[in-house]
């Protein structure tokens, strides 16, 4: 074991961040730059860059840090998972202000992902039965579909998003919806280019054609105001770690209390189930709420950074947090238009979000990207979703409209290389 010696077993000195919650607020305007200098002071994410990929992965605020790693000493010492229904059902009622739903009907998972996977293949879909999806899925709501229509044959139809109303994209569903149809699997903002899809009047649509309504919530759960039973979806799956600024391996998925026994809780154990079980008869019951997703040993910390990240995001409140995040998005897209850059993210106020996509003429993604982390040290995103070869900029509470400027400032720049 000679080698080992001099390894620093015991970690250096721990940055001690500060605890703080923001205060409770009630309206803030988009511009009133005192209040969110405040909110980006809350955040340890460092100055040297800018951080313009939410939509790929959030940063977390000091106090939903702290409360992760106290977590994780106070239960290193006594070696316990900390799990207790009391804790799952405070962290869920966060949850549930978040979605709009009751804390029962959601279940935590690792990432969006893992709850796209949970409805993706818990549903009782047999071949030839089709799903609706949009070619400008993320990987993570694609994968699970192809795998499912490869292993057992159902059909996926997809329809290319228009950018050019929200009337024309639910036109484009309701062509592809035939005898054979089953299931809608949309995002609500998509990860290619921000669009706001009309999540609503979809539900409507998925209604009236008796299909199941999946949505996948990656890019909108902690941009947006939500209320998941207004928009009638039976199933939302997002990430705790994108724009709900938690812990990074979180996320949560609601399923609508008349579905737990038609999406099939197809990995399960313990949590998973309620009151007793016994093996000669084959006796077992699943836990009347989405817990029964759930099973097995869970990180207890990462779940208390999620709650602490969804209550940071509250107190400043959705609405408020919307109308910011929507203002620099506007102004970004009118900048680089101006520019003369090709903006592909919708340009409507109700279609687009707070990501925002564009391209260059003159220059390729990849350089394009390269150059704006170079020289301007702005960390982007290259999009390559539907082909679109864009680049995507995410706006999120601790960006700025200096941030906005700082983009218009290196594409100028670009356009001249
Ligand atoms: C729309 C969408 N769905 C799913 C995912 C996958 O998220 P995760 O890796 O957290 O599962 C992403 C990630 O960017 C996304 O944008």
């Amino acid at each position: 074991m000679a080698g080992l010696v001099g390894l620093p077993l015991i970690p250096s000195t721990r940055m001690e961040f500060p605890a703080e919650l923001p205060p409770i607020v009630e309206d803030v305007t988009p511009h009133d730059e005192a209040f969110w200098t405040m909110v980006r002071d809350h955040f340890p994410l460092t100055r040297d860059r800018v951080y313009l990929n939410t939509g790929g992965l959030g940063a977390s605020p000091y106090v939903s840090i702290n409360a992760l790693r106290t977590k994780i000493d106070e239960l290193e010492i006594i070696c316990e998972t900390g799990h207790s229904e009391e804790l799952w059902y405070s962290i869920k009622a966060n949850a549930g202000r978040i979605f709009g739903c009751n804390p029962e009907e959601i279940a935590y998972t690792r990432n969006t992902t893992e709850g796209v996977n949970i409805v993706c293949n818990g549903l009782p879909l047999k071949r030839n039965d089709e799903i609706i999806t949009s070619t400008h899925e993320h990987v993570g709501n694609t994968i699970a579909w192809l795998m499912r229509q490869k292993r057992e044959g159902i059909v996926m139809k997809t329809f290319e998003p228009s950018m050019r109303s929200a009337q024309e994209n639910i036109d484009r569903i309701e062509k592809l919806i035939t005898q054979k149809t089953r299931a809608l699997s949309i995002s609500h903002v998509t990860t290619a280019t921000g669009q706001v899809l009309p999540v609503k009047e979809i539900g409507e649509l998925a209604k009236a054609h008796n299909l199941w309504y999946f949505i996948d919530g990656a890019q909108s759960a902690g941009m947006m105001p939500l209320n998941v039973h207004e928009i009638g979806c039976h199933a939302y799956a997002t990430s705790g770690h994108k724009w709900l600024v938690g812990p990074k391996g979180t996320g949560l998925l609601y399923v609508q209390n008349d579905m737990l026994d038609i999406i099939e809780a197809k990995w399960v154990g313990a949590y998973s189930n309620t009151g007793h079980f016994d093996m000669l008869s084959g006796e077992v019951h699943l836990n009347p709420t989405a817990q029964r997703y759930e099973y097995g040993t869970v990180s207890t910390p990462l779940f208390v950074g999620l709650g602490v990240s969804m209550e940071f995001l509250l107190r400043i409140g959705m609405t408020n947090i919307w109308r910011r995040v929507h203002a620099m998005a506007t102004a970004l897209a009118e900048g680089l238009s101006a520019l003369g850059a090709e903006v592909l993210s919708p340009k409507h106020p109700d279609e687009h979000s707070s990501i925002i996509t564009f391209r260059l003429k003159n220059l390729d993604r990849q350089d394009l990207q390269s150059f704006l982390a170079e020289k301007f040290k702005l960390r982007t995103r290259g999009i390559y979703e539907g082909g679109l070869d864009g680049i995507r900029i995410s706006l999120h509470v601790y960006n700025s409209f200096k941030d906005v400027e700082k983009v218009l400032e290196g594409v100028r720049a670009a356009k001249n290389l």
